[in-house]
């Protein structure tokens, strides 16, 4: 078996008393599309967070390519940044920046790329995720809520990321505009050979993305497993997630 591109053991993440991941163990292998499911607040986004080191774990570790960096310096940090790509919640754009430096942002500040040759690459990635150039001097603002989507992708592609993590890219799009950014997702992903990480609530579009599903519930992962044997478990946690259903474990357990 190939190295794992990323390896979490025993991670733990507390809030003062709140404790949110309690115990995380994943292994994400070099290419796969791994998708975390779970209910509101169950630490999803902490767990993004604290892979890409925008929080600090309290226990445990975090492996890249075989490498501990759960504590790495921040020069170093630096450089790890530059592997990753980002698509936040909400898309996060820079409302006071035209759409071409907010995807260049990282390029131009993170990685020194002269302004010039940053609109080019820009440019580049606007085509990717088939926007027209046209769009490139004005503001998000300006942009429906899917082409901001497809530009806050823009920008996390736009480093040549080795991993991507996508924060609920398509909560709050209608289901028409969520397959395309799903479609776009897979196609730019498999362009690059990149590692995804994606959260999701959405189970259209997990099954678009993903070859691998997680269930997050207080702080652990209780199911891992392919969507065909996600849809195929008795995992009753599993099942009433995948049909929405009012009824069921976490119901009862709320
Ligand atoms: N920086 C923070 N400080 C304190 N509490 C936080 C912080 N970030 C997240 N939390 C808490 O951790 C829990 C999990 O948050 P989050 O990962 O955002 O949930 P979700 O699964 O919806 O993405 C929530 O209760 C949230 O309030
Ligand atoms: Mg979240």
């Amino acid at each position: 078996m190939d190295q794992p591109k990323i390896q979490i053991r025993n991670l733990k993440k507390a809030f003062g008393s709140k404790v949110v991941l309690s115990n995380i163990n994943l292994d994400i292998n070099a290419g796969e599309s791994f998708v975390v499911i779970g209910g509101s607040g169950t630490g999803k986004s902490v767990l993004i967070k604290c892979i890409l080191g925008l929080l600090t774990p309290d226990a445990g570790q975090i492996l890249i390519d075989g490498e501990d960096v759960t504590h790495v310096p921040a020069k170093k940090r630096q450089d790890m940044m530059k592997r990753f790509g980002m698509l936040f919640q909400g898309g996060a754009l820079f409302d006071s920046l035209t759409v071409w430096r907010n995807i260049a942002f990282g390029l131009m500040n993170a990685q020194g790329v002269k302004a010039d040759i940053a609109r080019q690459i820009a440019l580049e990635k606007l085509r990717e995720v088939d926007l027209p150039e046209t769009v490139a001097n004005i503001y998000p603002a300006e942009l429906s809520g899917g082409m901001q989507k497809r530009v806050a992708l823009a920008r996390a592609i736009a480093g040549k990321p080795e991993m991507i993590f996508f924060d609920e890219p398509t909560t709050g799009l209608d289901p028409i505009v969520s397959s395309t950014i799903n479609q776009l997702i897979v196609r730019n992903v498999r362009h690059l050979g990149a590692t995804a990480l994606t959260i999701t609530h959405d189970i259209n579009s997990l099954r678009h993305i993903a070859d691998r599903v997680g269930l997050l519930f207080k702080g652990e992962f209780i199911w891992v497993g392919s969507v065909a044997e996600m849809d195929q478990t008795d995992n009753p946690y599993v099942k009433q997630f995948i049909q929405g259903l009012p009824e069921g474990p976490f119901t009862s357990l709320q």
